[in-house]
């Protein structure tokens, strides 16, 4: 397996990224890490979904960066998402392409941790957000993964931002070790 691990980068604008920028430059700088840029892979919008399938095919783990845009990811991972893990191959009838393989989140927010949590502005620890690609991981029988969250990503000091690439590097170079789970505890 040349590429064990897919790292998936959807900024929109990431020539004005701080911090999405320089976790993308952290995954190319692992050997071993094939890095797709989503923007500038689908600048129309339009994602070829069974090219991505075969992108995804010989890859063991799958790792999804991106800024919290409304809560969410910015459009075009969803886009990416919807046309890529089809029926027949994600899930449904012999849909088991995605089966074991291990998923983990990279996220960075504008805010500090504190506003995530019932006395802050966000209400809702980040966690609860990220319900939706975490059931999609179960649904589609992967092994999900403790998100790495780069919190305040605009304004924390460069120290922080270098030691968060770090420690991006660090886990992708684990996660280049960890083999496809056989068994799946939750699977669809
Ligand atoms: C359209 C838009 C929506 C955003 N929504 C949120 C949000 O819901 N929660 C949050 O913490 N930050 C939000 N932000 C801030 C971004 O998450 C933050 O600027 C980004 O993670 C910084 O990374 P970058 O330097 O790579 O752009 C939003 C920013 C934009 C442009």
């Amino acid at each position: 397996m040349a590429n064990p691990v897919l790292f998936v980068i959807a900024h929109p604008d990431l020539g004005q990224s701080r911090a999405n920028r320089h976790f993308a430059a952290s995954a190319k700088s692992v050997e071993g890490i094939e890095v797709l840029d989503l923007y500038k892979t689908y600048p129309d919008m339009f994602v070829d979904g069974s090219h991505e399938r075969h992108r995804i095919d010989d890859k063991s783990t799958l790792v999804l960066q991106f800024p919290i845009y409304w809560y969410a990811a910015p459009g075009l991972l969803k886009e990416w998402i919807d046309r890529t893990f089809s029926y027949g191959w994600a899930y449904g009838t012999n849909g088991n392409a995605l089966k074991g393989k291990n998923f983990m989140l990279s996220i960075a927010t504008g805010s500090e941790e504190k506003a995530y949590s019932a006395d802050g502005q966000h209400n809702y620890p980040l966690q609860e957000f990220l319900l939706p690609y975490k059931q999609t991981a179960h649904f589609c029988g992967m092994n999900w993964l403790e998100p790495l969250v780069y919190y305040h990503a605009r304004a924390s000091e460069k120290e922080q931002l270098l030691a968060h690439g770090e420690k991006l590097k660090n886990r992708l170079t684990e996660l280049k070790q960890l083999a496809p789970q056989q068994e799946m505890p939750h699977g669809a």
